[in-house]
């Protein structure tokens, strides 16, 4: 089927949906999402941050679709055309739908671990409006502990639902779930049991807010702080590929390698997130690089290290050249992470 989106052409499988399209097509066209992940089945149409506007339905049936469609749960039609980016009227919803999720969610960046790597940041800073028009007061939850390595954070909560699936799809016996509805809707463990499944810490990775984190990482770092290396060690319960954060030497968290959408390439056990914390434990292949305009890459590694020379103060103010002392630095000086530097 062909179908265009913002003026590119695509041929596509039956049954692909127009985010899928769009991803294929890349660039500003694929529309920012909070709830859709490709390796989880049955999630999007949730958040409604992915809305498109369909100006042709179809080469059968031309009318344009009257209301905005979430691009993730709808299928591509042979013909159809969709505003994305292109449109105000979707530039207009996703600020919208921006304000909405922000409405509840504290603003606690400063002070929460996913800052730098949270989605519902890039969105805000991409589509959020600079004021808000919510006078209430925000929805609160009494903290509840589900368990030794994640924390739940259920003010932050986004209700994606993707940690459900991950807990439907990838572990044995799911214990937490969306309880409750509407103000009162939140995630929860039932009878307040600990999530102590092999594959549980994935929840951490498909959040895309600071809702879950990593217990084991809480409060030691920034993200960009941090440099990430791609590291791999063999393992018996997954493709023991991940992707470490390092500070120095020490390795202070282990979470799978995320591609251009923020999205996992492959799901890893607990056992390679939480419990392999040493150097030694890993091979390491490499740095992993961020989108260029990543908060991460503030701690930019992959530059081109340079000579310094810094001259003592006595020879600025006597200007003599020959008193001065050279001090070479083979660190990068913009490299606020390096101990040595
Ligand atoms: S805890 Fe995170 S992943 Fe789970 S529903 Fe809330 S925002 Fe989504
Ligand atoms: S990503 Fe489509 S509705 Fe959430």
């Amino acid at each position: 089927m062909k179908v265009t989106i913002d003026g590119q052409e695509i041929e596509v499988e039956a049954g692909t949906t127009i985010l899928q399209a769009a991803r294929m097509i890349g660039g500003e066209v694929v529309p920012p999402a909070m709830c859709y992940y490709s390796k989880l089945k049955g999630s999007g149409g949730k958040c409604r941050c992915c809305l498109v506007d369909v100006t042709k339905g179809s080469d059968a049936d031309p009318r344009p679709m009257p209301k905005l469609m979430a691009s993730c749960v709808t299928g591509c039609q042979d013909g159809m055309e969709i505003a994305s980016k292109a449109s105000p009227r979707v530039q207009e919803a996703r600020k919208s739908v921006t304000e909405f999720l922000l409405i509840n969610h504290p603003l606690d960046c400063p002070v929460c671990d996913q800052a730098g790597e949270c989605d519902l940041q890039n969105l805000s800073f991409e589509h959020g409006k600079s004021a808000t028009r919510f006078i209430e007061e925000k929805r609160t939850f009494e903290p509840e502990d589900i368990g030794p390595n994640i924390q739940l954070h259920m003010n932050r909560c986004i209700l994606c639902q993707r940690c459900v699936q991950v807990a439907d799809q990838l572990t044995d016996n799911r214990v937490h779930g969306v309880m409750d509805r509407g103000d009162h809707a939140n995630i929860s463990t039932c009878i307040s049991k600990a999530i102590d499944n092999e594959f549980s810490g994935n929840m951490i990775d498909v959040c895309p807010v600071g809702a879950l984190t990593d217990k084991t990482f809480r409060f030691k770092s920034r993200v960009w702080f941090n440099k990430p290396y791609n590291a791999h060690r063999d393992c018996d319960k997954c493709c023991g590929k991940t992707t470490v954060w390092m500070f120095g030497n020490e390795i202070q968290r282990v979470t799978g390698r995320k591609d251009e959408y923020h999205e996992v390439e492959e799901f890893i056990c607990n056992g390679c997130r939480f419990d392999h914390k040493e150097v030694s434990d890993w091979v390491i292949e490499g740095p992993r690089k961020f989108e260029k305009d990543s908060v991460i890459n503030q701690n930019n590694y992959t530059q081109k290290l340079e000579k310094v020379e810094i001259a003592t103060e006595k020879n600025i103010l006597l200007g003599r050249d020959q008193d001065r002392k050279k001090i070479s630095m083979v660190s990068n000086p913009l490299d606020t992470n390096n101990k040595n530097s």
